[in-house]
C-alpha cells in the first residue's frame, strides 16, 4: 500500500469516508483513525499497528453532538468532566451504543471518548462526518509518535494517509477516566492530573495495579513506550553513566561524554520531548538511556508512568 502524505484535511478525510485509515495530529500524540462504525476499517488499524486485539480504542469527536451516537447515557460524573475539560486531553469511558462494532472496544461494552482541543484536528474530524476511533499511530509497544515523521517511520506502507501537521504540544497520551461507576476511576494518567479531576469530583480515585474490584484499562498491561535501548531511571543526574552509545535526558545538566543528551527547562518540556528523544536514541544506536525522575505531581505523574513502563523489560 502506498501511504499518501498531505497537509489537506479534505484529502485525509476522504480516505476515512471510503474505509481507509489515516494518521492525524492531536494536542497529545498522533493518532491513527478509522470510521467508528466500520468494522473492516477498524480491523485495518489493529493490523497496521500489530496491536493486540484485547486493547480497546478511543473514539474522537469534534463536537458534543456526536456523543449520543457513541454512548447510551452520559453519567453525572461524565457530564461534570465534559463541562470542565472538553475539549482537551481527557478521555471519558462510558457505556457504548450497540451500533459500535465490538472490535473497536476489544469486546468491552464501554467506549472511551475524547474531543481534542486543536483547531486543525477538529477541522479534520468534522470533515470525516463520523466519529473516528484512534489509537496512537505507532507500531504497538514503540514510543508514541509526536511528529508526522515518526508516524511515517513506523507505518509507511501500512496505512492509507498521513495528515501532516505540527509536532504535538503535550507529548503524552490523554488521561483516561472511567465514568461508568459510582466514583470516577483514573485508568491512565495524562496532563489532566488526578488533582485536576478531584477539583471537580473529589471522590475520584486512581486505579492501582493490584486491585481487582475496579475497572481496568486493558492497554495498560501491554508492553509500552519501549525503545530498543535499555531505559534506566535515575533520581540524581550524577548517577547517569556517560559513554559512547549512552544517552541522558532530564532536568539537571550532566557533564559531556554522552552520545546524546537533552536538558529540559521544566517537566512540561520533558513530557513533550520524551517519546521523540527515545526514538532518536534508537536511530543513533544508543544502548542505554538514562532518564532523570521527576516529582509525582501534575504531568510529572504521567511522565513517570511512561518512564517506568519504558524501563520494564
Ligand atoms: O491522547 C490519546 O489518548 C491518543 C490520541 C491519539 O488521542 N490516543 C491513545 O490511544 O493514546 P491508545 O489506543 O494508544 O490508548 C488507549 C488507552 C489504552 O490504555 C486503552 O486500554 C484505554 O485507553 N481504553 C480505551 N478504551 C477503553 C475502555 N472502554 N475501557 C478502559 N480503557 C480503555
Ligand atoms: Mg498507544
Amino acid at each position: 500500500m502506498k501511504t499518501v502524505t498531505t497537509t489537506l484535511p479534505e484529502e485525509a478525510a476522504a480516505f476515512i469516508k471510503c474505509g481507509g485509515i489515516v494518521a492525524f495530529g492531536t494536542e497529545t500524540v498522533y493518532g491513527l483513525a478509522a470510521n467508528v462504525f466500520d468494522e473492516v476499517a477498524i480491523a485495518k488499524i489493529f493490523e497496521a499497528k500489530q496491536r493486540p486485539a484485547d486493547n480497546p480504542l478511543i473514539a474522537h469527536i469534534y463536537d458534543l453532538v456526536q456523543l449520543n451516537d457513541l454512548v447510551t447515557n452520559v453519567t453525572e460524573s461524565a457530564q461534570k468532566f465534559i463541562d470542565n475539560f472538553f475539549p482537551g486531553p481527557l478521555t471519558i469511558v462510558l457505556k457504548k451504543q450497540d451500533r459500535i462494532p465490538m472490535n473497536a472496544t476489544a469486546g468491552l461494552d464501554t467506549i472511551g471518548v475524547r474531543m481534542p482541543n486543536l483547531d486543525s484536528t477538529r477541522r479534520f474530524l468534522r470533515l470525516c462526518e463520523v466519529p473516528v476511533v484512534a489509537p496512537s499511530a505507532n507500531i504497538s509497544g514503540r514510543p508514541s509518535p509526536t511528529t508526522w515523521q515518526a508516524v511515517l517511520e513506523d507505518l509507511d506502507g501500512r496505512i492509507d494517509c498521513i495528515l501532516k501537521g505540527d509536532p504535538t504540544q503535550i507529548g503524552l497520551e490523554s488521561t483516561v477516566v472511567d465514568c461508568t461507576g459510582k466514583v470516577p476511576v483514573v485508568l491512565r494518567s495524562g496532563s489532566v492530573s488526578i488533582d485536576d479531576l478531584r477539583s471537580v469530583i473529589p471522590e475520584t480515585i486512581a486505579v492501582s495495579g493490584d486491585t481487582s474490584d475496579v475497572p481496568s484499562s486493558p492497554g495498560m498491561k501491554h508492553k509500552h513506550y519501549s525503545p530498543v535501548a535499555r531505559v534506566i531511571i535515575v533520581s540524581d543526574a550524577a548517577d547517569a553513566i556517560s559513554g559512547h552509545r549512552n544517552a541522558y535526558i532530564g532536568i539537571d545538566d550532566v557533564p559531556d561524554g554522552f552520545s546524546i543528551k537533552m536538558i529540559c527547562r521544566d517537566v512540561a518540556e520533558y513530557a513533550r520531548e520524551i517519546f521523540e528523544f527515545l526514538r532518536e536514541c534508537d536511530r543513533k544506536g544508543i544502548r542505554t538511556v538514562y532518564c532523570q525522575s521527576v516529582s509525582d505531581a501534575g504531568i510529572g505523574t504521567a511522565l513517570m508512568d511512561r518512564l517506568r513502563r519504558a524501563s520494564e523489560d
